[in-house]
């Protein structure tokens, strides 16, 4: 069965100067799919998903979103695409720390014009669905790590995207947590209908997703294991 393609790369290449980091690195995800990312340490993992996600321009290669072509587009227009289809997780939820986790989780819709008072509603029911509504008033600070974790989640689902996309989201949590958030990461964005691209070194992250990616030195070399 094949989907709809919602994000690809196709021969990717990229240096950061001397280094090359990515050397003709491909991947497509088709709607609704949950895949994980693996690979060694300096394989190029957190540079393709900054290539996927618009953040970095490719040297070479096409980034596609949705079936259109997104490299060529400039910063500002590729920050947007990234705003309206897209949610993006790190290992350090980049939350902002001088905004409650309730206004964290609206910063996306009121970027993208809602109402401040709709907002706020749609934001809560998703901290409600993540069962952080209780700590919706705090700010990031004051609040644990599973639990920062989990609102950084919900800001990258809260304007319904087409993907999300996590760079080891889970990596600075203890093993309880990490399962926890990422239950609630996978299980939301099925619900939410966004496919999901997770790097992760765990195994047990791994298993959640439905498809294995492999990275070796700047390429994808194993694409297409299907863990369950
Ligand atoms: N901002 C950067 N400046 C210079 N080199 C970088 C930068 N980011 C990553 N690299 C290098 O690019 C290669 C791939 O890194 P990265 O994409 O971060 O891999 P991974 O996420 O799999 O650990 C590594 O050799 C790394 O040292
Ligand atoms: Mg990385």
């Amino acid at each position: 069965m094949t989907g709809t393609s919602v994000l690809a790369a196709n021969d990717v290449h990229l240096s950061y100067g001397d280094t090359v980091a990515l050397r003709g690195a491909s991947l497509e995800l088709t709607s609704g799919e949950r895949v994980a990312l693996m690979g060694p340490s300096g394989s190029g993992k957190s540079s393709l998903l900054h290539c996927l996600a618009g953040i970095i321009r490719p040297d070479s290669g096409e980034v596609t979103l949705e079936g259109t072509r997104v490299d060529t587009l400039s910063e500002r227009v590729r920050s947007r695409l990234r705003l309206e289809r897209m949610g993006v997780v790190f290992q350090f939820g980049d939350l902002v720390p001088e905004l409650t986790l309730v206004e964290n989780v609206m910063l996306p819709l009121q970027l993208l014009g809602r109402k401040k008072r709709e907002a706020r509603l749609t934001a809560m029911d998703l901290l409600a669905a993540l069962d952080i509504d209780d700590v919706a008033g705090k700010r990031t600070g004051a609040v644990s790590g599973g639990q920062a974790q989990r609102a950084a989640v919900a800001r990258a689902l809260v304007h319904r995207p087409a993907i999300v996309l996590a760079d080891e989201p889970t990596g600075s949590l203890d093993t309880v947590t990490a399962e926890v958030v990422l239950d609630a990461m996978v299980s939301l964005s099925t619900q939410l209908g966004a496919a999901l691209l997770v790097i992760t070194h765990d195994n047990l992250v791994a298993a959640h997703l439905d498809r294995h990616v492999e990275m070796r030195d700047g390429v994808v070399t194993r694409a297409a294991q299907v863990l369950r």
